[in-house]
């Protein structure tokens, strides 16, 4: 398999560092509640697996997967590839997501979670490419803003590879 030629933005032991902050903050926020998670696959399950692990709240488990992207170009287009599989209703739901970019996809998914009238909806995401965005849309957790950088590893992918990785990376141009 080919390389990927990437520089590391963050190291495992910063992401690791930086999600239990996070996780801290969303206990203080839900205190005496239960969690519905919902993981967006795929890029997402890694962020997701490390931040309920380090949260005292307790969780139901929802995985979601869409998508917009094909290589490193958003195509505009969002599908829903894997539905919820309980009833979200008057339920206090934290989507879980790796990026926000354009906003696009979260935007998406926002306006259809709400359809399902859930009694409140936040947002959660490792990392905000801020600079990048197009539509108009609230993040309640922010691990990192990111520059504009293509980033690989911990989940995020180019063309399905370097997933896997234990840090965060990025492509040079
Ligand atoms: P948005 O709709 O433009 O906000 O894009 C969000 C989606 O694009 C994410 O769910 C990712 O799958 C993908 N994406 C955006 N930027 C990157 C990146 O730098 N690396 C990997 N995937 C990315
Ligand atoms: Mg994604």
């Amino acid at each position: 398999m080919e390389e990927l030629d990437l520089k590391v933005m963050y190291e495992q032991d910063e992401i690791q560092k930086r999600i239990k902050e996070v996780a801290e903050q969303i206990d203080n926020d839900y205190k005496g509640k239960e969690i519905t998670v919902i993981c967006v696959l795929k890029g997402a399950i890694f962020f997701t697996v490390d931040l309920v692990t380090k949260m005292k709240t307790p969780i139901k488990l929802e995985m979601m997967q869409v998508s917009s992207y094909v290589g490193t170009k958003s195509t505009g287009n969002i599908t829903i590839k894997k539905d919820l599989e309980s009833s979200i209703e008057g339920k206090d739901v934290l989507i879980v997501e790796d990026i926000v970019d354009t906003g696009r996809t979260l935007k998406c998914l926002k306006d259809y979670l709400l359809s399902k009238k859930p009694n409140s909806l936040k947002i959660a995401v490792l990392t905000d490419k801020a600079e990048r965005r197009e539509v108009d849309i609230h993040v309640d957790y922010v691990g990192f803003v990111i520059p504009n950088k293509f980033v690989v590893g911990y989940g995020f992918d180019v063309d399905e590879k370097g997933r896997n990785l234990p840090y965060i990376g990025y492509l040079e141009e």
